[in-house]
């Protein structure tokens, strides 16, 4: 079989929630120039229409849609509108996500000076907003009796540094389970569920913290393969889960830290 076959998605009907920048939008961008028809999700409406727009210039097939994943029943109630319109969700990336300010190597990131509004922020986005995105999506995707989940983690969901916050790595964590518990659950409704764990990629995330060579340079040194990722190497784990390149994979998780989880 040609990789082109193997790896197909055009026609696919994809919603990328956080796709109005970084990792969300590297694979929205990689799915709508492989052909799939593409819903960006974000509650950044100038991030949204930038990006939608630049994807449409360059011949993708794309819509935006202004969305806080923090809210389930507006996550619900937009989900089941693409699905009546456009007939069906093939794939659903529950990606958006914050950070939880900085981690213990920084004096105000440290365990006896916990922000808990921070914390609870991170858990907010980062657990409830993605469980609230595959809830949304379960729903359509067990009555169709088709579709493939995909949750952004984290490598910080299976190691620990002293940079990311502790909000951070408690959501993290936490979504690493329920996607092993969602793909046993929804096995039997031919609906597969599966997690990418990015390492250090330099998106807004952090403020801007990974561009910058001194805050950059702190992540790489971490990771096996001593640089920051480039945007693109998320490309082809998000292509293989939202394919039928990965038919027989749930419950799985794909490392894409350059090494950090298995350190
Ligand atoms: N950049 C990294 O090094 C890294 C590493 C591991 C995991 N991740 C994860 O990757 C995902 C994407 O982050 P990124 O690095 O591309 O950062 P980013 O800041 O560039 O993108 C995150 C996007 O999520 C959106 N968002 C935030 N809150 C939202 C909400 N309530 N509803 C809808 N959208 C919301 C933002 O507007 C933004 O466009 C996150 O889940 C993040 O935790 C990033």
């Amino acid at each position: 079989m040609k990789a082109s076959e193997i790896f197909a998605v055009d026609g696919r009907i994809v919603i990328v929630t956080g796709a109005a920048s970084g990792i969300g939008l590297t694979i929205a961008e990689t799915l709508a120039d492989n052909g799939a028809y593409v819903v960006l999700a974000d509650v950044d409406q100038a991030g949204l229409d930038q990006a939608a727009a630049a994807i449409s210039a360059s011949g993708g097939k794309v819509e935006a849609l202004v969305l806080d994943v923090t809210d389930p029943a507006g996550v619900a109630s937009a989900f089941r509108g693409i699905a009546e319109r456009l007939g069906r969700i093939d794939v659903v990336f529950a990606n958006a996500g914050v950070s939880a300010g900085p981690g213990y190597g920084n004096p105000i990131g440290a365990l006896d000076a916990l922000d808990f509004e921070l914390f609870e922020r991170a858990n907010r986005v980062n657990l409830t907003g993605a469980i609230a995105t595959m809830t949304a999506a379960a729903r359509i995707m067990k009555a169709q009796s088709a579709g493939s989940i995909i949750v952004t983690t984290s490598a910080a969901a299976f190691s620990n540094s002293r940079l990311p916050g502790y909000g951070y790595y408690a959501a993290k964590a936490g979504l690493a389970q329920v996607v092993k518990v969602a793909a046993a659950e929804m096995a039997q409704h031919n609906v597969r569920v599966n997690a990418i764990a990015p390492g250090a990629f330099p998106t807004n995330m952090a403020g801007g913290r990974l561009r910058e060579p001194g805050g950059g340079a702190a992540f790489a040194a971490e990771a096996m393969i001593q640089r920051v990722a480039r945007m693109e190497e998320i490309a082809g784990a998000a292509l293989l889960l939202a394919s039928e390149a990965s038919s027989y994979m749930t419950g799985t998780t794909l490392h894409v830290d350059g090494g950090v989880a298995a350190t």
